[in-house]
C-alpha cells in the first residue's frame, strides 16, 4: 500500500457517503435557481468515485509520452483543483492505471494517496491526501497495455500499413483508464497537453489542433473551454489534414483522405445551417478524423474533432447524417451535457432529433422522414428486447455498466419526445425554446429533473397552457416505459418500396422492378423488409440485379449479410468473413454474429471467424460479441 491510512476508515466513509450526498443534493434542489457555472454536483452520479461537492478539478496540464513498443502511456496528470470545502482529501477515479507518485503545488511536496479495492465497470477510488489551501494536484501515473479506452494498432491494421495508431475512447466511463481524472460527465475542466511521440506520427486531441507533423514528436495542446472527461481524446498515426472550409476540416491517413474531403464536402454548410437552427458555433473548429476500420463506434464527438469509422466512407455522401449527428453534439452533449448516465437521452435523444432537423434543412423532408422511419424501427426491435424499466428515458443504471444506457431508447424515443413537443408547440416556438436552451445553460451540465422543470416552466407561462401540457404527457414520456400515445412516422420514399417489394413477391422479375433512384436508405428500407426465409435462387437473383455482396456501402451489407446468414447463401459467405475480419464497428458486429449462433453450423462459423477476428477488435465490441459468441 502506498499509504497509511486505514481501510476500515475508508470504508465507514463509502457508507455514509450516499446519505451524506442525499442531503446535500437535497439542499441544492432547493436553490438551483441560484446555481453559478461554476457549480457542481447538485447530482449524484453512480458512475465516478470523485466527489466534487467537496474538492473539483478546474484545470488539467497533462504531459505524456506515448510508448507504442510498450503500448503505455506514461506521464504526469497536474489539476489545478478547487478544496471547496476545505477537506483534506480528493477523489479521483482510476482503472487500470498504476500511480507512481503523488506531490502537491507547484514546489511538488509529496503526498499520501491510496487507490480503493475495485469496483466493476467504476476502477479504483484514488484517494489523495491535501491541504486546505491546496492548488495543484500532480499525478505521475502510467496505463496498462489493456486500458480500455487506448486501442493499439500494428501498422496492418491500418490503412497505409508503415505506421502504429493510437485511438482513445473515453465515453462513457473510461477516461479514467488512461488519465486519472474525476470521471463524471457533471464536471468540467480546461486542459492543455504535451504529448511525445515517435517520428512520423501525428497527434490530434479534443483541442486546438496541429495540422502538420513535427519533426521532433512533441506536441502542444490547449482546450480553454471545459469539458467533461468523457470528451478527453487523443488519435495518434500516420494522419494528414485537408480543409473542407474555412472552420472544417478532416484528418485521415494519406490513402484515405482525398475519399473522405469528397465524403463530407458539405460540413461546412451543415455548420452554417446548425448554428442558424440553433445558434453559435461555441468551439472554434469543426474537423473530423477517420480512424482505421477497428473503431468501435460509428461516431464519436469529441470536441473541435469528431472521430468517425471508416464505413461511413460510402463513396456517395450517403451516410453523412453520422456527420450531422456528431456535429449536433456541439450543442447537445457537449454544449450541454448529461448530469449523469442515468439522464443519457438527454445526450443522444436531443443530438438525434437535431441530426433530423439538419438533414431535413440540407436534404428536404422527404429524407429527414426516411431517417426517422429507419430509427423508428430499430426503437421497436430494441423496445421487445429490454425491460420495461430500461425503455423510460430517465433510466437507472445504478450497479450496472454505463454501456447499457445505449440503446435506441435514449436516441429514438429521446427524439420523438422532442418531436411530440415540437408539433404541440409549433416549429418556430420550440426552435426558439431550444436556441434558448443551450444559451443558458451553455458549458453547464443538466439532469432530466431540471429540464422538466424548465419545460414545464416554459409551457406554464404559455397562454395554451393547460392543452399542450397534456398533448405532450410529459411525465409518461420521462418516467413511463414504451412509447406514449399512438405515433405515426412515415415515409412517402419507402411507401414506393413498399410497393416494389409487392410486386417482387407478386412475381415481377427483379430485373423489372423500379429501383431507379433509390438512395441507400431506400436501399436500407428494401432489405429490412424483404422476407426473412428466401430460397437460394431469389437471393442470387437480388444478388446478381442489385450487387449487393459487393456492395461498397457498410449500411447496405450489413442488411444484407443478414439475409445471407439466415439463407445460407453461400456465395456471399467469403464476402462476409471479410467483412468481419476487417470491420469492428459494434453495432455491424452485433446483429451478425447474433444471427449466426442462432443454428449449429453457424454458430461453429461465427466461433471461427471470431477467434481470428478477436484480436482486431475493441474491447467494447470484444465485451459485447463474447457475450453473444463466447470467448
Ligand atoms: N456519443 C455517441 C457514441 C457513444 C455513446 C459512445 C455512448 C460511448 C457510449 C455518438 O454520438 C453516437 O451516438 N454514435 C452513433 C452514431 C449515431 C449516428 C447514432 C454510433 O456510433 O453508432
Ligand atoms: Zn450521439
Amino acid at each position: 500500500m502506498n499509504s497509511d491510512m486505514h481501510k476500515t476508515k475508508t470504508k465507514t466513509i463509502f457508507k455514509i457517503l450516499p446519505i451524506i450526498l442525499l442531503i446535500f443534493t437535497h439542499c441544492n434542489n432547493n436553490r438551483q435557481s441560484e446555481d453559478t457555472e461554476r457549480s457542481v454536483m447538485q447530482y449524484k452520479d453512480m458512475h465516478t468515485f470523485s466527489k466534487p461537492d467537496q474538492a473539483v478539478v478546474r484545470h488539467l496540464d497533462l504531459d505524456i509520452i506515448v510508448d507504442f513498443d510498450k503500448k503505455i502511456i506514461t506521464g504526469k496528470a497536474a489539476y489545478t483543483i478547487e478544496n471547496i470545502k476545505g477537506v483534506n482529501k480528493i477523489y479521483f477515479d482510476s482503472r487500470d492505471l498504476k500511480i507512481e507518485k503523488i506531490t502537491l503545488g507547484k514546489e511538488e511536496k509529496d503526498t499520501k494517496f491510496q487507490l480503493g479495492a475495485f469496483v466493476e465497470y467504476l476502477g479504483q477510488p484514488l484517494e489523495i491526501l491535501i491541504e486546505d489551501n491546496t492548488k495543484i494536484v500532480n499525478i505521475y501515473y502510467s496505463t496498462n497495455p489493456g486500458s480500455v479506452a487506448l486501442q493499439w494498432l500494428e501498422p496492418q491494421q491500418t490503412a497505409g500499413k508503415k505506421h502504429p495508431f493510437l485511438f482513445t475512447q473515453s465515453e462513457p466511463g473510461f477516461a479514467r483508464t488512461w488519465v486519472p481524472c474525476q470521471d463524471s460527465p457533471g464536471i468540467r475542466f480546461t486542459y492543455t497537453a504535451k504529448v511525445q511521440v515517435p517520428g512520423g506520427i501525428l497527434v490530434i486531441m479534443s483541442a486546438e489542433n496541429p495540422t502538420q507533423i513535427t519533426p521532433d514528436g512533441n506536441y502542444n495542446f490547449k482546450m480553454d473551454q471545459p469539458i467533461p472527461a468523457y470528451l478527453l481524446a487523443l488519435a495518434a498515426g500516420d494522419l494528414q489534414f485537408k480543409a473542407t472550409g474555412e472552420r472544417t476540416g478532416v484528418y485521415a491517413e494519406p490513402s484515405v483522405i482525398d475519399k473522405a474531403v469528397y465524403e463530407f464536402a458539405e460540413m461546412e454548410d451543415m455548420l452554417l445551417t446548425t448554428e442558424k437552427l440553433y445558434g453559435l458555433y461555441r468551439w472554434d473548429r469543426y474537423d473530423v478524423v477517420v480512424l482505421p476500420p477497428s473503431f468501435p463506434f460509428g461516431g464519436m464527438e469529441n470536441p473541435r474533432v469528431t472521430f468517425v469509422t471508416p464505413t461511413i466512407l460510402a463513396g456517395d455522401r450517403s451516410l453523412v447524417s453520422l456527420i450531422a449527428h456528431e456535429m449536433a453534439h456541439s450543442w447537445s452533449g457537449n454544449l450541454v451535457t448529461n448530469a449523469t448516465w442515468n439522464d443519457f437521452w438527454l445526450n443522444e435523444g436531443f443530438t438525434v432529433y437535431i441530426e433530423r432537423r439538419i438533414m431535413e434543412e440540407l436534404y428536404g423532408k422527404s429524407y429527414a422522414d426516411m431517417l426517422a422511419v429507419l430509427g423508428y424501427q430499430d426503437l421497436e426491435d430494441d423496445i421487445k428486447k429490454l425491460s420495461a424499466d430500461d425503455t423510460k428515458l430517465k433510466l437507472n443504471l445504478t450497479g450496472r455498466d454505463p454501456d447499457e444506457a445505449m440503446t435506441n431508447v435514449a436516441y429514438e424515443k429521446g427524439a420523438l419526445f422532442l418531436k411530440t413537443i415540437e408539433e404541440a408547440m409549433g416549429r418556430e416556438r420550440w426552435d426558439g425554446f431550444l436556441k434558448q436552451y443551450f444559451d443558458t445553460f451553455s458549458f453547464q451540465t443538466m439532469s432530466t429533473e431540471k429540464f422538466v422543470e424548465y419545460l414545464k416552466n416554459e409551457l406554464g407561462n404559455a397562454p395554451d397552457a393547460t392543452e399542450l401540457l397534456k398533448q405532450i404527457a410529459i411525465d409518461d414520456w420521462v418516467y413511463k416505459p414504451g412509447i406514449p400515445g399512438n405515433f405515426k412516422v412515415y415515409s412517402d420514399r419507402f411507401k414506393q418500396v413498399d410497393e416494389q417489394i409487392k410486386h417482387w413477391k407478386q412475381g415481377t422479375p427483379v430485373p423489372d422492378l423500379y429501383v431507379k433512384e433509390w438512395t441507400t436508405h431506400e436501399w436500407l428500407h428494401f432489405l429490412r423488409h424483404l422476407p426473412e426465409k428466401m430460397s437460394l435462387e431469389q437471393m442470387g437473383e437480388l444478388d446478381s440485379s442489385f450487387e449487393f455482396t459487393n456492395s461498397g456501402n457498410a449500411e447496405i451489407l450489413c442488411a444484407w449479410y443478414l439475409h445471407v446468414i439466415e439463407n445460407k447463401y453461400t456465395a456471399a459467405l467469403p464476402a462476409l468473413e471479410k467483412f468481419l475480419l476487417n470491420v469492428g464497428r459494434r453495432k455491424f458486429l452485433k446483429p451478425l454474429y447474433k444471427a449466426m449462433v442462432k443454428t449449429e453450423d453457424g454458430k461453429e462459423m461465427a466461433k471461427a471467424i471470431y477467434s481470428k477476428a478477436r484480436p482486431n477488435y475493441h474491447f467494447i465490441s470484444v465485451n459485447t460479441i463474447d457475450e453473444i459468441v463466447g470467448k
